[in-house]
């Protein structure tokens, strides 16, 4: 390469996508689609909050994630803890990804982005959002549906339809906890 060709940074311009992703849903992976086009590097966060009671373990939601994101250069997975702002000042995070679905998410949603503008002016907050048919689905209803015996074909990528049934297989000691 002649020097004056321009160098490929290591990094280029990244953007954290922090979140609960308990379980992952098309709306994530559509809004990390769409960051992926508009950043060089995402980085799927996945928040380590011991207070909430999850469905899925960290370590079943970044499997999950990374398995999903595979054949995506592109698109990193990893955990944090302790304040977004700090996470994203470590890892040189240039924005946080966030999806807006509806009206409703906006209140929560611009007081996180000010109050992380306020602790950290450099970040910038970007909202991205969803496509249309993905803008009613949330992980909290995914659960509630499945759980309850509905569908959620279409609403989660295959593979999470799958842990969603093994998990309520250990839940309820069904056929795939028993011993054979
Ligand atoms: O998918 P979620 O659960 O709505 O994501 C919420 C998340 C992880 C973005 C938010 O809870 C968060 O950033 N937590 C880290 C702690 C923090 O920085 N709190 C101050 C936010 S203004």
């Amino acid at each position: 390469m002649s020097s004056s060709q321009a160098e490929p940074t290591a990094t280029g311009r990244m953007a954290v996508y922090p979140g609960s992703f308990d379980p992952l849903t098309n709306g994530h992976v559509d809004i990390i689609e769409r960051g992926a086009r508009l950043f060089d590097r995402i980085v799927v966060a996945v928040l380590v909050n011991i207070e909430k009671r999850p469905l899925f373990s960290v370590d079943e939601r970044v499997a999950i994630l990374r398995a999903a994101f595979r054949g995506n250069p592109k698109v990193e997975v990893d955990t944090f803890g302790g304040l977004l702002v700090d996470y994203a000042r470590r890892k040189g995070a240039h924005a946080i990804v966030r999806g807006l679905r509806a009206v409703s998410d906006f209140e929560y949603e611009f007081q996180m982005a000010l109050m992380n503008r306020r602790l950290a002016p450099q970040l910038e907050t970007v909202f991205m959002m969803p496509g249309e048919q993905y803008t009613y689905i949330s992980s909290r209803l995914i659960k509630e549906v499945f759980m309850l015996g509905g569908s959620v074909g279409g609403m989660v990528p295959p593979l999470v339809e799958d842990e969603l049934r093994k998990k309520q297989a250990s839940l309820t000691g069904g056929p795939e906890t028993r011993q054979a």
